[in-house]
């Protein structure tokens, strides 16, 4: 390839890039941005939330934010999964929606991603390495999930023992 030729396949590339990243394989997450609170209707503390918020939200939530580099196919691909299927598993903009029994099974499985270090996910942290909990974050997270698994329990067996 001549010189003049280089950055003229470079810009080709970039532009195909940016062209094939509006392909969304499998639907767009984009399209659903919420700026409600997350974990409505949970009696969730400001710190264990805000540990939620930052570390968590971007594939576990509706307000994602989407870097520069998130518009650059094939990039934008492996984001857009993680995100469609982290939501899928978890979405806390639509915690409101979720049944009780959901909720009760999504706090225990908070509580064992966080404990075993699973989440946040290994490619995230790659990039957002600020994103990795720290051992008081853990337990954090882990105490405050058991505690609103056994306050939903409460208030179910409360409403049940009511005539
Ligand atoms: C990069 C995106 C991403 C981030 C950030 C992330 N997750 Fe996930 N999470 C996923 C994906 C994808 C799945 C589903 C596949 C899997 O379990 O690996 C998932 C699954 C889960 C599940 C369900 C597991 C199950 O058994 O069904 C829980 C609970 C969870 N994550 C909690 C968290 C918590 C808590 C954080 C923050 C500390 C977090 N995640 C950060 C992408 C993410």
């Amino acid at each position: 390839m001549s010189p003049v030729r280089i950055p003229l396949a470079a810009a080709a590339l970039f532009a195909a890039s940016v062209a094939l990243s509006f392909v969304h394989l499998g639907g767009n997450p984009r399209s659903r941005a919420a700026t409600g609170a997350l974990l409505d209707g949970s009696g969730v503390p400001a710190d264990v939330l805000h540990v939620l918020e930052t570390k968590c939200g971007d594939c576990h939530s509706e307000k994602t934010s989407w870097p520069a580099y998130s518009r650059l196919a094939p990039v934008s691909w492996f984001i857009e999964h993680d995100v469609r299927e982290g939501r899928e598993h978890l979405n806390m903009s639509q915690w409101q929606h979720y049944t009780s029994q959901a909720r009760i099974d999504l706090l225990s499985r908070i509580a064992s991603e966080v404990r075993s270090g699973e989440m946040p996910l290994r490619q995230y942290l790659i990039l957002h390495p600020q994103a990795r909990l720290t051992s008081e974050e853990q337990q954090l997270i882990y105490d405050w999930a058991k505690s609103e698994r056994r306050h939903i329990r409460q208030q179910i067996a409360g409403a049940q023992a009511k005539p």
